[in-house]
């Protein structure tokens, strides 16, 4: 029986790389060789114990790309040799969400990879076929590696409503900001200005086309945007979701403006609940994404609005895996890959 490689987090803190039989895929199943695995924050909360729904033992990696060897006898949908990108929402279909085109929201969601009995930090893995997109031949590996991280931001961006011709905020230069920021671009954006408290990522963002960016440490943040756009933001993408980036980001979006909820708050808080009346604003959620959306990140990705090297900072192997994990949450990098 030949042997598979898999990461592991069996403690806080802590790693394994450990040696299974290859997996063989179930009905409805195929078996994937791995080509890149994104490291993504979850995984590294997941990993420090910080993640609220990613209990330990945990097998990382839902930023999975990879060959196709071996499909069930049902799957017709993808061939050995197809090259695909997982789309890692594992939604039940039965579910009145799941049935309006909104499976991104299954009320029985599960996660490949987030808290999952399989993941893609593995040499091979096993995953529904319904689960993958083709990648197509003129993307590259590496830039396929970036369709699962920027369906995050197409998904925010379609749910804000047109941004062309919009002054867009985003707050969080980290890896979903600055890709945010390249689908404000994309979309049309007026202008668009960038805030982080990290003097690189901002750099990062004015490398990546941002018209201005603000100290997010500045005590008058959202005067300072404000007056970087030249006026309110129609839209503010608020990356982090700290009590202090959503306050901002609704002041930045007075009057009748629009903020979307991108990051992943990590408890609740208040919100001036009189003000959003009166002024009119609208806090939009955003979660995950759709295969629409996938579609859009692989268009966006063809025509170069997204390339490999500016976003893809980090390369390692998968028994460098805890070096993958510390570097991406070292701020030095944007997105770091496991390449098995
Ligand atoms: N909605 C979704 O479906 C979805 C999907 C993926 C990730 N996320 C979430 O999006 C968020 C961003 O993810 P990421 O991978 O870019 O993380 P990241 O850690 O790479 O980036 C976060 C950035 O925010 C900056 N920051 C910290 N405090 C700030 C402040 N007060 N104002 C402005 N910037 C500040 C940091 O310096 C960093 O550059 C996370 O909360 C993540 O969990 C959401
Ligand atoms: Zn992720
Ligand atoms: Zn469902």
């Amino acid at each position: 029986m030949t042997t598979n490689r898999r990461i592991v987090v069996s403690a806080v803190r802590t790693m394994e790389l450990r040696e299974e039989p290859t997996p063989t895929p179930a009905p409805g199943e195929v078996r994937v060789r791995s080509s890149y695995i994104g490291v993504c924050g979850s995984d590294t909360h997941a990993f420090h114990g910080r993640h609220p729904f990613i209990p330990i033992p945990y097998l990382p990696g839902h930023e999975a790309t990879g060959v196709v060897e071996e499909i069930a006898e049902d799957v017709t949908t993808v061939s050995v040799g197809d090259r695909v990108v997982v789309e890692p929402t594992l939604p039940c279909w039965q579910c009145k969400p799941c049935r309006n085109g909104n499976e991104n929201l299954c009320e029985n969601l599960q996660f490949f990879g987030c808290g999952y009995p399989q993941g893609g930090m593995a040499d091979q893995f096993v995953i529904r076929a319904d689960r993958l997109h083709h990648i197509p031949d003129d993307i590259g590996d590496l830039d396929a590696a970036l369709i699962e991280p920027l369906s995050t931001p197409v998904h925010a961006g379609r749910l804000a409503g047109p941004l062309d011709g919009r002054s867009v905020a985003v707050l969080g230069a980290g890896t979903i900001g600055l890709l945010m920021l390249a689908v404000a671009r994309w979309s049309g954006a007026a202008r668009v200005v960038v805030t982080d408290p990290l003097p690189a990522k901002r750099e990062a963002a004015l490398r990546l086309g941002a018209d201005a960016v603000v100290d997010a440490m500045a005590p008058d943040v959202s005067a300072q945007v404000r007056d970087a756009l030249g006026e309110s933001a129609d839209v503010v993408f608020d990356c982090v979701a700290v009590k202090s980036t959503t306050l901002a980001a609704i002041d930045m979006a007075l009057k009748g403006g629009t903020v979307v909820v991108v990051g992943v708050p990590a408890a609740d808080f208040e919100l001036p609940i009189r003000i959003m009346q009166d002024q009119q604003i609208r806090v939009q959620g955003s979660a995950t994404y759709v295969p629409q959306d996938y579609a859009t990140a692989i268009e966006m990705i063809r025509s170069r609005a997204v390339r490999a090297e500016d976003f893809i900072t980090g390369q390692f192997h998968l028994d460098q895996a805890e070096q993958a994990f510390d570097a991406s949450v070292s701020g030095d990098h944007i997105k770091v890959l496991i390449h098995p």
